[in-house]
């Protein structure tokens, strides 16, 4: 089931820091959980453990330096957030180095499921097993996921970034939805090689620090204006990214 269909999106956060994902109730965010667009749950990992120290990680089998996430925790947190929601499909994201880039592409398909589960894995990351466990089973989709080529101490500032990058694109949670059509990011991947970066942007005052706005954009010469901005992303796109396909 999509979002389309049920019309709410659901997200879980499993975490052994729950603070951490605070700023889910601000600004846009927040908005769209008050406006009823959008359920996020927040759940301690923790509260799935079973000894008295609340133990969620272990020595790695076959040696080496580090603690691993614990299977057995991580199921039960797991089966509960997907028994909690009324989802037919639950979409799993395992955040980890190791996963495959997250793009705008992505954040558009995952902003049409129906419930998203973030599982932010922390030390070494968590028991391979449950990885393969969720593929098993049909009502999930699994994906490990990675935020880029840098390694955080957890999964928590990651599952935020993509949380942010996500939401924004469930219908009515932007007032404004032709500011997403603009961006350059909203693109498919097949079209990335050509994608553009966005040109610049002024406001007022009309000099700043004796940096005057480009005379073209006061114009009011709109045809003028969008063949500046074209220019201005292509020559930023060639600068920052290499070669455009023009
Ligand atoms: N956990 C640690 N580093 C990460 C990254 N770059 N992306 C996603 N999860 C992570």
């Amino acid at each position: 089931m999509t979002n389309s269909e049920t019309n709410k999106n659901r997200i879980s956060v499993i975490s052994i820091f729950p603070e951490y994902l605070a700023p889910l109730e601000l600004s846009l965010i927040g908005k769209a959980r008050e406006a009823g667009l959008l359920e996020i749950v927040v759940t301690d990992l923790r509260d799935f453990t079973t000894d008295i120290h609340r133990t969620v990680d272990d020595t790695p089998y076959g040696g080496g330096a580090g603690m691993v996430m614990m299977p057995t925790i991580w199921g039960e947190a797991i089966d509960q957030s997907a028994a909690n929601s009324e989802a037919e499909i639950h979409d799993l994201v395992i955040l980890t180095p190791a996963g495959e880039l997250f793009t705008q592409a992505k954040a558009q398909e995952m902003s049409t499921c129906a419930h998203l589960i973030f599982a932010c894995g922390r030390y070494e990351g968590i028991d391979q097993r449950v990885t393969d466990h969720y593929r098993s089973r049909p009502e999930f989709r699994v994906r490990e996921v990675s935020i880029g080529d840098y390694v955080l101490n957890g999964g928590e500032a990651a599952a935020l970034v993509m949380i942010e990058a996500i939401v924004r694109l469930i219908p009515g949670v932007i007032g404004n939805p032709a500011s997403l059509e603009e961006e350059s990011h909203t693109i498919s991947e097949a079209q990335l090689p050509g994608a553009l970066l966005e040109y610049p942007t002024y406001t007022k005052p009309p000099v700043w620090r004796e940096l005057a706005v480009p005379e073209v954009l006061t114009s009011g010469n709109h045809g003028l204006i969008q063949k500046w901005r074209r220019e201005m992303a292509l020559a930023r796109t060639r600068r920052i990214r290499g070669l455009t396909r023009e």
